[in-house]
């Protein structure tokens, strides 16, 4: 079939490129014509694995057509996804702008019956408003045309996205319509083949359901790293304590690792704009909030380590931090809890030399030059002349580590393991000061306990 996507960011690429793999004819539209035009040529603007292949190779098959032209893009297809960003604006709420330009665009240009599917992670009641927009927008043309708008939000994951989209445990879809029932039905048909995937509810539950998926996550997040917390102060191993309530199936194993708190695009915004949506309609949502405030508190773990390793004289240290991104298999550093880190370490004068398989260019992008940040090609090149090193990011290759030869290389033994990735006894053993996450004590550089 054919299928219109507007947006091509990470959600509106990875569905257009998945969709138009299966078999579909898609046209990917976007206002920004040199992306458009990279685009063309099979040039991917983010790191996902397997994404320029998939770009590239439907490209040449021309089962995948990019465009800026909208009446184009709204002709095409029969199926008219939205996934433009919904960035937080002020207070935390979803802005909802672009995607109600989408809408009006639509609106303006439709000429036949039309499924407008909201695939941007948009509040509760959203549906509604693009209805009222393509209304709108029809309304000043004097003409009457029928259209349906469901809720398809998605559950990718970075790092997974094209797995997840074509694997996913399931497909939500939020509309009343039988219409749109058998439309999305033939489009998610290539996914939906072995086990019935396709959940239809109504619209206001697929747009909850997004938020409910990334709110619980964030959830278990924010209570392992409470525990952790508290493992630390009283002398515990979150990590046991890890295995002994994972293998409760109620609980289960999934996302209960303690770290240094969660970041990327989703889990922050999607928490803080669930819980501005509550206060507005006159909820208080204390859970939510406070995962918010656990989860923030948790990003300072790492310096409040490094200040309990060196009695607060980060003044004129320097630095290694290894990983940048906010997890690994990714360059995107929105929420990074390295980010979180450096800039401390920068207010307190102190110096950092860092290094992460993907996220280097995005790091000078985000900082630029600064006489207090080395962007270095190595893990081993971020050791040289540091005081510490510090990890943030769970990267592969950061988890075999010669100990003796990070003594020898570090001008103090002190590792903050923001990861959790090694044994502290092994680490110990070799004489580094070690300092993970919620896994007992370790000591103070003056020979102090630290905890
Ligand atoms: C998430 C959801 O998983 C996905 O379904 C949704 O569509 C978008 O948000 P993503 O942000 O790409 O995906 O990353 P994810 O792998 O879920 O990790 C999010 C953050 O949680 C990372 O910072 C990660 O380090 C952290 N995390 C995850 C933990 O700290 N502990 C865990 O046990 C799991």
């Amino acid at each position: 079939m054919r299928i219109t996507i507007f947006g091509t960011g990470y959600v509106g690429l990875v569905t257009g490129a998945c969709l138009a793999d299966a078999g579909h004819e898609v046209m990917c539209m976007d206002i920004d014509a040199q992306k458009v035009a990279r685009l063309k040529q099979g040039e991917i603007p983010i790191y996902e694995p397997g994404l320029e292949t998939l770009v590239t190779e439907n490209v040449g098959q021309q089962r995948l057509l990019f465009t800026t032209d909208a009446a184009e893009a709204v002709a095409f297809g029969t199926l008219q996804f939205i996934a433009v960003g919904t960035p937080p604006d002020e207070d935390g709420s979803a802005d909802l702008q672009y995607v109600l330009a989408v809408a009006k665009t639509i609106g303006q240009h439709m000429e036949d019956y039309k499924v407008v599917v909201d695939k941007s992670t948009v509040p509760v009641g959203t549906a509604d408003r693009v209805h009222e927009a393509i209304a709108g927008a029809l309304g000043e043309r004097g003409v009457s045309l029928d259209f349906d708008v469901c809720s398809n939000p998605e559950f990718l994951k970075e790092g997974a996205a094209i797995e997840d989209f074509t694997h996913g445990a399931r497909i939500v879809v939020g509309t009343d319509s039988e219409r749109v029932k058998a439309l999305m039905r033939e489009c998610y048909a290539p996914y939906n083949r072995r086990v019935e995937k396709l959940m239809f509810m109504d619209v206001r539950s697929a747009e909850l359901t997004k938020y409910a998926a990334n709110a619980m996550l964030a959830t278990k997040i924010s209570f392992m790293n409470e525990i952790a917390n508290l493992a630390e102060r009283l002398g515990a191993d979150i990590e046991q304590v890890r295995r002994g309530i994972g293998s409760d199936p109620r609980i289960g194993y999934h996302f209960i690792y303690p770290g240094c708190g969660y970041g990327g695009s989703c889990f922050p915004k999607d928490v803080q704009a669930l819980a501005r949506t509550a206060s507005q309609i006159g909820y208080d949502p204390q859970l939510l909030n406070a995962v918010e405030a656990v989860n923030d508190r948790q990003k300072s773990t790492l310096f409040e380590k490094l200040g309990q390793a060196f009695d607060g004289q980060l003044d004129g240290k320097t630095v290694a931090v290894w990983g940048l991104a906010f997890k690994p298999n990714t360059d995107d550093m929105r929420e990074a809890p390295s980010r979180h880190l450096m800039e401390a370490l920068w207010a307190a004068g102190a110096r950092v030399r860092a290094y992460d398989p993907e996220a280097m260019e995005e790091c000078r992008r985000i900082y630029g030059e600064r006489d207090d940040l080395t962007l270095v090609g190595g893990r081993d090149e971020a050791l040289q002349g540091s005081d510490a090193l510090v990890i943030c990011t769970e990267w592969k290759s950061f988890r075999t580590v010669d100990f003796a030869h990070l003594h020898r290389t570090l001008r103090t033994p002190v590792i903050v393991d923001g990861r959790n990735l090694f044994e502290p006894d092994q680490v110990r053993a070799a004489g580094l000061l070690y300092f993970a996450v919620g896994r007992g004590d370790s000591l103070r550089i003056s020979g102090r306990p630290a905890h």
